[in-house]
């Protein structure tokens, strides 16, 4: 498997199949995908991409920082999960966030998810909340 940085575009497929399902190809752009201190990373498998993150220089208004930045779109393929993909996505995450000086990386966590990124070292605060239409997550946070 090896990792590259992508462009935005290139993750609306997974995001369409992993964390979007039945939603049309436009439901895929976030909101900040092309500014400058985004960055998309892939993860690729026998030129295939099986992994997707993002992230952004964006504060959360609960997680005082310096210069924060905000982990998002974090899929894997469903054949795919239970290799690794994930945790060397977030690991090259943490050390971009840390190449542009951030001091803190965020993020607003499914609840089905959460475990993955307790494992890798993040940290929840407060209780479950809801976003309309994805389900209940945690904002989770940790130091790249
Ligand atoms: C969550 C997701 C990104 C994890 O990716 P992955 O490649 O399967 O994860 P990894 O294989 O790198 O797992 C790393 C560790 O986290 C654990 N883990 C993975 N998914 C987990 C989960 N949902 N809950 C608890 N622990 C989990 C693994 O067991 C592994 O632990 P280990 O180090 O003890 O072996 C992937 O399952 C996914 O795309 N899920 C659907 C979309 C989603 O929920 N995205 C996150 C939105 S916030």
């Amino acid at each position: 498997m090896r990792l590259t940085r992508i462009p935005a575009r290139a993750t609306w497929p997974l995001r369409q199949l992993v964390l979007r399902p039945g939603l049309p190809v436009e439901a895929c752009a976030f909101p900040h995908d092309e500014d400058e201190g985004t960055f998309h990373l892939g993860a690729w498998a026998d030129d295939a991409l099986v992994g997707i993150a993002s992230v952004y220089a964006e504060a959360c208004a609960q997680l005082p920082a310096a210069r924060p930045f905000r982990l998002r779109g974090m899929a894997v393929h469903p054949d795919r999960r239970g290799q690794g993909v994930g945790a060397v996505l977030v690991a090259e995450a943490l050390s971009g966030v840390k190449a542009a000086g951030g001091d803190l990386l965020w993020c607003n966590a499914r609840t089905s998810a959460s475990g993955f990124y307790v494992r890798l070292g993040f940290a929840v605060v407060g209780e479950a909340f809801e976003l309309p239409g994805i389900g209940p997550h945690h904002l989770m946070h940790r130091p790249p």
